[in-house]
């Protein structure tokens, strides 16, 4: 049977032949945990982003974006608490050598702990039936109830020696529980230190302690430095929410599992500016929102959950992650969190520059609370590319491997293929796409058997292949395919950039995620 890393390993490798993702540097060995993006992975990548856009910024008229630069002053980053708290817990195995961040081991034993409960309700499913209730069984099963306390005090051991920055307790707590290194087998720990996870470099140059300037570990410190630039100019009214989408660097302990935890990744951040007071409301409002934005993609509803948080960050009075169901199991895809008035106030007072709005409804001057909501691009892309790759064997027993992207999403959105390279079919079909492109990105194909075509876009996932046949030249009409029910239909060019837009168009989408937000 296929493991999960047998699945991540056949991603990658598609990934790879078709264009999607290589590895950085390939000729020199690469460089660990660094992708680039190829031809198709870029216009993936492209489409996500303007999905978010859309629906964040275009779709509210108190969100606004902008795009602010990589470095900043790095004041900015004493400031906003990374320089002294943006750390992770570290610790070596001495055998293996390999590093490990402390949490992730024991979130890791948690997870192992879970699924053993969930084990135990798979055999009371079989034993009971149809007559099973798992909520009740769940609730006696005396098994299930003495894991789930062992689940809460390790967790609230965890929380308490992490917030308390108890480094000698966290390593207590993975010797107690006999974690073992997943590499060595053993148990032959270091002592837990702290790592931080800002990259540095110098600015022209002198170099020297007072040249030394940060890449942006996130893109929210631009958004909060402008806050007042955006709100004056764009005579923005609270509450209003102010955009962005750019690099972010951290020199993370364990970058690994493909493009999931990079040290340079992409994200997609808006900061939402409130009245002080009702934080808690639009920390509500912006869950849900960011749920229904995932779930209007069609990928799967159960593929979502929630995790609230145990360990806060240094700004955060509530913070929940949209976890998703990866190749490697549930893990975080984005983040929303009650930054508080936090990165203000720390602005405030070490710029000596005042950071308040005035508030007309009120008459009152204060410093805004903010909620942010923060997703991983590269993590949305390997969300949208794993759970669209499917291995399927067909009616007649022949395989196919076939992305069935979100057609909004897709990097084509028809490819058009001449029967034969003869004819005139050619130049019927070059017509057909100089028709199409001005709304759709097409591929033209000409080379091998039509099967292999159809299997070669399948491959990609472009929504339609369209066929154009020597009855074409009589009746100006072509064979148009669709990728996930492979069915054929015989249409009129004129028809065409009706069906594929009705279908690959992002509108759906975004009235969805209105209707339901
Ligand atoms: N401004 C808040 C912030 O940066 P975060 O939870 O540290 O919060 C937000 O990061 C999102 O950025 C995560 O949910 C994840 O999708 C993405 N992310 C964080 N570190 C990453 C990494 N090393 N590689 C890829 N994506 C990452």
């Amino acid at each position: 049977m296929a493991t999960q890393e047998d699945n991540l390993k056949d991603i990658i490798g598609h990934a790879k032949e078709y264009g999607f993702v290589f590895p950085s540097s390939e000729i020199y060995d690469g460089l660990s945990a660094t992708y680039d993006y190829g031809q198709l992975g870029s216009e993936l990548k492209n489409n996500i982003k303007e999905y978010w856009w859309k629906a964040m910024v275009h779709m509210h008229e108190n969100i606004v974006g902008i795009d602010a630069a990589i470095f900043m002053e790095p004041t900015t980053w004493k400031a906003s608490g990374h320089v002294d708290a943006f750390n992770d817990p570290l610790i070596d195995n001495k055998d293996s050598k390999k590093r490990y961040r402390a949490d992730v081991l024991i979130e890791e034993h948690i997870e192992k702990i879970k699924q053993k409960n969930d084990k135990e309700v798979e055999k009371g499913k079989k034993r009971f039936g149809d007559s099973f209730d798992e909520e009740q069984f769940r609730a006696t099963n005396p098994n299930i109830l003495r894991r789930v306390e062992e689940i809460k005090s390790i967790e609230a051991r965890m929380k308490e020696s992490l917030e308390k920055e108890d480094l000698v307790a966290v390593k207590e707590l993975i010797e107690e529980l006999g974690i073992v290194c997943p590499l060595s087998g053993s148990k032959n720990w270091t002592d837990v230190k702290q790592f931080n996870l800002m990259f540095s470099t110098e600015l022209g140059s002198v170099s020297g302690e007072s040249a030394k300037i940060y890449l942006r570990p996130e893109t929210a410190q631009g958004i909060f430095v402008n806050y007042l630039n955006v709100q004056k100019s764009g005579r923005m009214k609270i509450p209003f929410g102010i955009a962005q989408i750019g690099k972010a660097f951290r020199n993370e302990i364990v970058a690994r599992q493909f493009i999931f935890r990079m040290r340079e990744f992409e994200q997609m951040e808006m900061q939402f500016f409130v009245r002080p007071g009702e934080e808690m409301k639009w920390y509500d409002y912006w869950k849900e929102f960011r749920m229904n934005w995932h779930k209007s993609l069609g990928l799967g509803d159960d593929k979502y959950r929630f995790h609230d948080h145990l360990k806060l960050a240094h700004y955060a009075n509530a913070a929940a992650d949209i976890e998703f169901n990866f190749p490697m199991g549930f893990k975080e895809l984005e983040g929303i969190h009650s930054r508080t008035d936090f990165d203000l106030k720390q602005h405030e007072e070490f710029s000596g520059k005042k950071l308040r709005y005035f508030d007309p409804e009120i008459n009152e001057s204060y410093i805004p609370f903010v909620v942010e909501t923060s997703i991983g691009l590269d993590r949305m892309f390997l969300a949208v590319l794993a759970s669209s790759y499917n291995e399927e064997t067909l009616e007649d027993g022949s395989q196919r491997t076939v992305l069935s992207i979100p057609p909004a999403l897709s990097p084509y959105k028809v490819a058009v293929m001449p029967l034969t390279k003869k004819d005139g079919l050619p130049e019927k079909a070059r017509e057909i796409i100089d028709g199409l492109k001005l709304d759709f990105n097409c591929q033209y194909d000409e080379k091998d058997s039509i099967g292999k075509r159809y299997r070669r876009q399948d491959a990609i996932g472009t929504p339609f292949s369209v066929t154009v046949d020597h009855q074409t030249l009589e009746d100006n009409t072509v064979t148009i395919r669709d990728r996930d029910t492979m069915e054929q239909e015989r249409v009129s060019v004129d028809q065409l950039e009706k069906i594929i837009g009705e279908k690959v168009s992002m509108k759906k989408l975004l009235i969805k995620d209105a209707v339901a937000g």
